[in-house]
């Protein structure tokens, strides 16, 4: 791996060219040093280890029952999304989302706050806060706690878009380091190219999902305000050398200025 990485590399408008100018170069075939940053030795300090598992094992959670009128659906459901936060700190969701207006068919031009406000994110939002419900009653919380507490009527999204043009030395190179998320809960929509890996009893995993679907991840609110009961899941994002990935992830929280801490009904003694 040391060989190719100190083969001439093409010539670059300067030092630290972007991602996007560097993989635009033509004839790109290897990465300058400042972009390596590779996954083997990362997972050998902290002891995880090759991807093992295939994704079939991820939880996947149907949406339409978290709205049942049924008591015995909605415990069903309660009950998923439980031992889900508890295991995996992840989820699929069922069905192929039905956005308004998909973020893949966006120009690639900055999205306008009050257009991602109005479309991309109203869906989302109502997801994330009917999730929040189940997972406060999961924790033997009100339903309304989570919401209630933390003021999401005046809540943060964060938007992050993310793109992975293709790498020619995808062993040597990392989409996005190994991460937990700020807020409660990530719904991450991509455009159907795999990428995302998340940290699961010391393995890797490969997450996949096909494009307009949602997948959603706790985020370290979660971990504190269920006092450790539910984990902020590790993940991160690996390159390939063939296709260009989009990502976009949706982080969704309370305000900044809102103090997060254990709900008092989950500390003992
Ligand atoms: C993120 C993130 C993963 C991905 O933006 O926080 O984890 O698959 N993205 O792009
Ligand atoms: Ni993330």
């Amino acid at each position: 791996m040391a060989e190719t990485a100190s083969l001439p590399l093409v010539s670059l408008p300067n030092k630290m060219a972007t991602v996007k100018v560097l993989a635009e170069s033509p004839g790109l075939s290897s990465i300058p040093s400042t972009y390596t940053f590779p996954k083997n030795e990362s997972d050998k300090k902290s002891s995880v280890s090759d991807t093992e598992y295939d994704d079939n094992l991820i939880p996947v959670i149907d949406f339409s029952l978290l709205t049942s009128s049924s008591p015995e659906v909605r415990s069903i459901i309660i009950n998923d999304l439980r031992e889900a936060c508890q295991k995996w700190g992840f989820f699929k969701k069922s069905r192929r989302e039905n956005l308004k207006e998909s973020i893949f068919n966006l120009p690639p031009s900055p999205v306008d706050s009050e257009r991602f406000q109005k479309s991309i994110a109203k869906e989302p939002e109502r997801m994330a806060r009917e999730l929040l419900k189940g997972i406060s009653e999961s924790l033997g919380l009100e339903a309304s706690y989570i919401d209630k507490t933390l003021n999401l009527n005046s809540g943060l999204q964060l938007l992050i878009a993310n793109l992975y043009p293709p790498c020619p030395q995808p062993d040597l190179a990392m989409g996005l380091p190994p991460h937990s998320d700020h807020g409660l809960l990530t719904l991450l929509t991509q455009n159907g190219i795999g990428g995302l890996q998340l940290q699961h009893n010391s393995k890797w995993v490969n997450v996949d999902a096909p494009p307009n679907s949602f997948l959603v991840n706790t985020g370290d609110h979660i971990e504190i305000l269920s006092n450790g009961k539910y984990k902020s899941v590790v993940h991160r994002a690996i390159v390939n050398n063939k296709s260009t990935r989009i990502s976009l992830a949706i982080a969704n929280g309370p305000s900044l200025d809102t103090v997060v801490c254990p709900a008092q009904e989950l500390i003992d003694n």
